[in-house]
């Protein structure tokens, strides 16, 4: 793969009551997008952040936000996030009644589009709406919590769509990015790039681990040390 590693932390591990600060820290240490859990306690079990606070957030960052929906239904929210600074908004297939019209709509809206697809969605959701993905992001864990244990099943769907687009690409050559998301570790890092992700999402890993300054150099340092070959 020629295309350096991505590291997305997940503030849905960071301290909340001090989420400017947070985010500031992560694009200090090298972060590559900032990564933004968004739970409606319907479509997962769990009640995040909305676009007010991607608004807040925005002004402290200049890297990408990257806007994970874990909402149902989807679209509504779309317009939103975009008018509050996100820059890539991925949503769960089975949560729209119309997957290519949401994809069209949040290009529409200036984000690159991706969908995600839970441990045991089938990869076949890319199928028909290739053209329209900027990004697949195979959740490695159920969605609606941080800190949950990595399920291998995910390397070998890892593989199968790093093929599915690396295909793609060779025809058209358009790049389609490929993340995951969900128990991400410096302990397994090396075998989910080595399965063909291009862009890591790590919550606890990060948020969990602050260098005595309160920043996040030294674990963001390991985990890019521990994706390499
Ligand atoms: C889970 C979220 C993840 C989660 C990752 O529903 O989409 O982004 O916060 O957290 P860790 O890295 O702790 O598994
Ligand atoms: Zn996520």
């Amino acid at each position: 793969m020629t295309t350096a590693l991505r590291l997305a932390p997940s503030i849905l591990s960071a301290d909340f009551a001090r989420l400017g600060e947070e985010v500031r820290a992560i694009e200090a240490a090298g972060a590559d997008l900032v990564h933004f859990d968004v739970m409606d306690n319907h479509y997962v079990p769990n009640l995040t952040i909305g676009p007010l606070v991607c608004e807040a957030i925005r002004p402290h960052v200049s890297i990408p936000i990257d806007v994970h929906l874990m909402v149902e239904p989807v679209d509504a929210l779309i317009p939103l996030f975009a008018k509050a600074g996100a820059n890539l908004i991925t949503f769960h297939p089975e949560a729209s009644r119309h997957v290519d019209r949401t994809l069209q709509l949040i290009r529409d809206h200036g984000c690159k589009a991706g969908i995600v697809l839970n441990p045991a969605t089938p990869l076949d959701w890319m199928d028909h709406v290739m053209d329209r993905l900027d990004i697949v992001l195979l959740m490695s864990v159920n969605p609606g919590f941080g800190g949950q244990r990595f399920i291998d099943a995910t390397l070998p769907k890892l593989r199968e769509a790093r093929r599915r687009i690396d295909a793609y690409t060779g025809e058209t050559g358009r790049a389609i990015w490929l993340e995951v998301d969900g128990g991400v570790k410096s302990d397994n890092i090396g075998a989910i790039v080595a399965a063909g992700a291009d862009t890591c999402v790590a919550g606890s890993a990060v948020f969990g681990a602050p260098d005595p300054d309160g920043g996040y150099r030294g674990v963001m340092k390991t985990l890019r040390s521990s994706a390499r070959p």
